[in-house]
């Protein structure tokens, strides 16, 4: 089933480079309808469902040439505003620019989802595997390296949530609360391509699907507030909630857990502290994931990752040279759970650091992220979940994929097997 399967940005490249262009779009608030027709609907990037999204923000759509013109010249800055290579054409560079190459991924069948979470569930044998999709899509399988079944989705409803009116969620993130012997899963709505955004909760005892029972939300954003609420992720303490895309960098709030699973933010905690910002024009930083794993030269230290770059939304025919330009997975690590975090130069991710931990790699994977990591209790591995395109339809699918993470060092790599 991959006919509603879009990244949550897959436009927004073009709708930014247009309302820049316009200067008027950033005001306008979605009708509900027109994005959840979108988001329901379309599977592909083509100047003609930019269209349609415009036309459901409800400004005067522009024309198919305009947006074109805008997605040219928006692949143009992103490829020349690069932060992460010093190179215009990598593989002439006299200066020998190496294209990363990664191990093979864990063999895992053909999963389509984007920003995937995975657990455990010990009662049940089963992974299960969320992501962005329909009511957050579910799959299971007894062994970690798949087969993955579908099995319909998180919440048996549509969230309610009243602000911003746009019901299809995103970007889960699966927790098992011990205290409260509840699954929990973290998940955000927004107005496509707006701040006017919310981080919210749906609980369940066993897991399964469609148990998944909202508490609502958390807490809001708008086009009043520098931050957006996205993305969000239980922080490894249980006290926190790292958050926050593409408008104004990434944060980590204190959270409060509640008895029954639930939780809350007090707003006096917001935005909470900025750790990951900075990046160039074009570039913005999402996905965020704190975690703490048990290999020996990871101790002592909180691992920040982040998807950094394009995801989505394609200039197919101008596609940058540099593959480590577009989306891609990044790291930094700290002793205190709400930062700074430090890359392996010294820089702070709040101003741009970042050491890669997956790009694209030719012939493979293109435009990995969306990632989260998890110990898998059955191996007792550090497992690393994301989701990646092939450069041949990466306007039009994303799959899962899966790696272990080798803390060798102090810092992750990507290991296949
Ligand atoms: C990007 O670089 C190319 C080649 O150097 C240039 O032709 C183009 O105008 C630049 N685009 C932008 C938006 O700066
Ligand atoms: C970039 O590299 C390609 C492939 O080696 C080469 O054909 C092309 O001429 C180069 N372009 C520039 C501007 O150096
Ligand atoms: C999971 O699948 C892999 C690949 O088929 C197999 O080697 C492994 O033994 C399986 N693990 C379990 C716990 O069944």
């Amino acid at each position: 089933m991959v006919t509603a399967n879009i990244g949550r940005w897959a436009l927004l490249p073009l709708i930014l480079a247009l309302s820049a262009s316009a200067g008027k779009l950033h005001r306008r608030v979605p009708s509900a309808a027109g994005l959840a027709q979108y988001a329901s609907g379309r599977k592909s990037n083509s100047p003609a469902a930019a269209q349609a999204v415009i036309q459901a923000i409800g400004d005067q759509p522009p024309s198919l040439a305009a947006i074109k013109a805008a997605s040219v010249k928006h692949a143009q800055s992103h490829y020349n505003s690069s932060t992460h290579s010093s190179h215009k054409n990598s593989s002439s560079s006299p200066s020998g620019h190496k294209v990363p190459t990664y191990p093979q991924m864990l063999d895992i069948g053909e999963v389509y989802l984007r920003d995937p979470t995975i657990i455990y569930d010990a009662k049940l044998k089963q992974y299960i595997v969320a992501g962005t999709d329909d009511k957050l899509v579910y799959y299971s399988s007894s062994n970690l390296t798949g087969p993955y079944t579908r099995n319909g989705n998180c919440l048996s409803a549509t969230p309610n949530i009243p602000n911003p009116g746009v019901a299809s969620p995103w970007a889960p993130s699966l927790f098992y609360n011990s205290a409260a012997q509840v699954y929990q899963v973290f998940y955000c709505v927004s107005a496509f391509g707006t701040r006017s955004s919310a981080i919210a909760l749906a609980v369940s005892s066993t897991g399964e699907p469609g148990s998944f029972q909202d508490k609502g939300a958390l807490f809001f954003s708008s086009d009043r507030t520098d931050y957006n609420a996205l993305d969000p992720a239980l922080t490894p303490d249980g006290g926190h909630l790292s958050y926050g895309s593409y408008f104004g960098g990434v944060y980590i709030a204190k959270m409060t857990q509640g008895s029954g699973g639930d939780a809350s933010v007090s707003p006096d905690n917001l935005p909470g502290t900025l750790v990951a910002a900075g990046y160039a024009n074009g570039n913005p930083v999402e996905g965020s994931y704190v975690y703490e794993s048990k290999q020996q030269d990871a101790e002592g230290y909180y691992y920040l990752f982040v998807s950094q770059g394009q995801c989505c939304g394609f200039d197919l025919a101008h596609l940058p040279a540099d593959d480590t330009t577009e989306y891609k997975v990044l790291v930094g690590r700290s002793k205190s759970v709400t930062g700074p975090y430090l890359d392996k130069q010294g820089k702070d991710m709040a101003e741009g650091g970042g050491s890669l931990v997956l790009s694209s790699s030719p012939g493979a994977t293109y435009a990995p992220g969306g990632q989260s990591v998890y110990r898998d209790p059955v191996s007792g591995r550090d497992v690393m979940v994301f989701h990646y395109s092939q450069k041949s339809d990466a306007n039009a699918y994303a799959r899962l994929g899966m790696y272990y993470l080798d803390f060798e060092g102090g810092w992750p790599s990507v290991v296949g097997k």
